[in-house]
């Protein structure tokens, strides 16, 4: 559902009048990295399934579906549940689901969309069957490897004979999921080729003992943005889950780009007022409540020689950088800060207030609930 205005963002009023701290879409750069990102895929022939924890909005999703993504990805049953209540057609948890409670709640699920799961132990593929039969739905299942990230994912070595249980079950193996999240913030682009490399070493390991076992491997799946173009370049990946590159926070924008991957541009603010001043520093009304911490602080947009402190949960402090000698904000004005991390900083907020025109003179185009906000089972 699209929410038409709420009290803090009325659509068809100028972006000043956007109450703080809000998280804004600058929709024209929004839409400028959706299109760079199908175009990369189409013009790779590879299916692109973006990552949607990243903005857990299903308007969102089916815009990226209406520009070429055959559906997109989610990491917990609650984000599926939320899109599939919005009418987001294909989904795939790219995740393992242990819990009887949840895959009664998955099973459920394949009954009403079209989904997929990640599967990394033999008690996962009981259950799962178990909870599709007493359902009496299906899904598609891919099997996760670890590539070298260390966190979920059977050994290559592992991956025939699990892909073998899975068949016998009757499910339907749809391929591997192979994504390596370590990779995606290396700075270089000379570190993300080599930790790609490895885990293209990794997949076709997979492959061959699938192979051995006598099944066909449909597709490979992963990526994200920051390495989305290896794993295009390298042969066995045929989709990409890249999410992040339609907002682009700052963490993001401080790897150095790939010179074979499109640029994106930030798409994602928070607006934030200053509400108290001194002759050293500036205090806005955003703190931690407002954004996510976890991959650093926000950069202060287009302020040169302005930096963002932490100011505690609800304030941010902004001061001028060492050697700068530039004005500071004034009580009132507004500052724009860019998100440290995307995913963690939507999932604080209740709606999108989403802005056409720019930042400085645009108009409130829409308002987009987060659909999928704190859906952690
Ligand atoms: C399994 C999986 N695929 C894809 C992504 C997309 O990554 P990004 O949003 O960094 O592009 C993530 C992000 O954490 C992920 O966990």
């Amino acid at each position: 559902m699209t929410a038409r205005s709420t009290a803090e963002a009325r659509v068809g009023d100028p972006v000043g009048s956007i109450d703080t701290p809000a998280l804004v879409i600058d929709l024209d750069a929004m839409q400028r990295n959706l299109a760079r990102m199908a175009e990369f895929a189409g013009k790779h022939r590879l299916r692109l399934r973006p990552h949607a924890k990243m903005h857990k909005s299903a308007t969102i999703a089916k815009l990226q579906i209406a520009a070429g993504a055959v559906g997109v990805c989610v990491q917990k049953v609650g984000e599926a549940e939320a899109l599939a209540d919005g009418a987001v057609s294909d989904i795939f948890i790219s995740n393992e689901v242990i819990a009887e409670a949840k895959l009664a709640r998955v099973a459920a699920l394949a009954g009403r969309t079209k989904l997929a799961i990640a599967v990394d132990s033999p008690l996962g593929v009981d259950r799962l069957a178990q909870a599709l039969k007493a359902a009496g739905s299906m899904l598609d299942v891919f099997v996760e490897i670890d590539v070298g990230h260390g966190r979920c994912g059977v050994a290559p070595a592992a991956a025939g004979a699990l892909a073998h249980q899975v068949v016998a079950h009757g499910l339907r193996f749809a391929g591997l999921q192979a994504y390596h999240g370590r990779a995606q913030h290396q700075r270089e682009p000379a570190e993300r080729e080599a930790t790609v490399r490895h885990a293209v070493s990794q997949v076709r390991a997979a492959l061959a003992g699938i192979t051995a076992a006598g099944i066909a491997c449909p597709l490979v799946t992963g990526a994200g943005t920051g390495t989305f173009a290896f794993e295009a370049a390298s042969g066995v990946y045929g989709e990409l889950q890249a999410g992040s590159y339609l907002f682009m926070d700052r963490d993001y924008a401080d790897n150095t780009a790939a010179s074979n991957a499109p640029t994106f541009e930030h798409a994602l603010f928070v607006k934030s007022q200053v509400m108290s001043c001194s002759t050293s520093h500036a205090v806005v009304d955003a703190g931690h409540k407002s954004h996510a911490i976890d991959s650093g602080l926000p950069r202060v947009w287009q302020r040169d020689g302005l930096e963002f402190a932490n100011g505690g949960d609800e304030h941010g402090i902004v001061h001028r950088r060492a050697g700068s000698a530039v004005a500071l904000p004034a009580l009132g004005d507004t500052v724009w800060l860019v998100p440290g991390h995307c995913d963690p900083t939507v999932n604080l907020h209740d709606h999108f207030a989403v802005v056409r025109g720019g930042l400085d003179n645009g108009i409130i185009e829409a308002v987009w609930p987060v659909d999928a906000r704190g859906k952690l089972t």
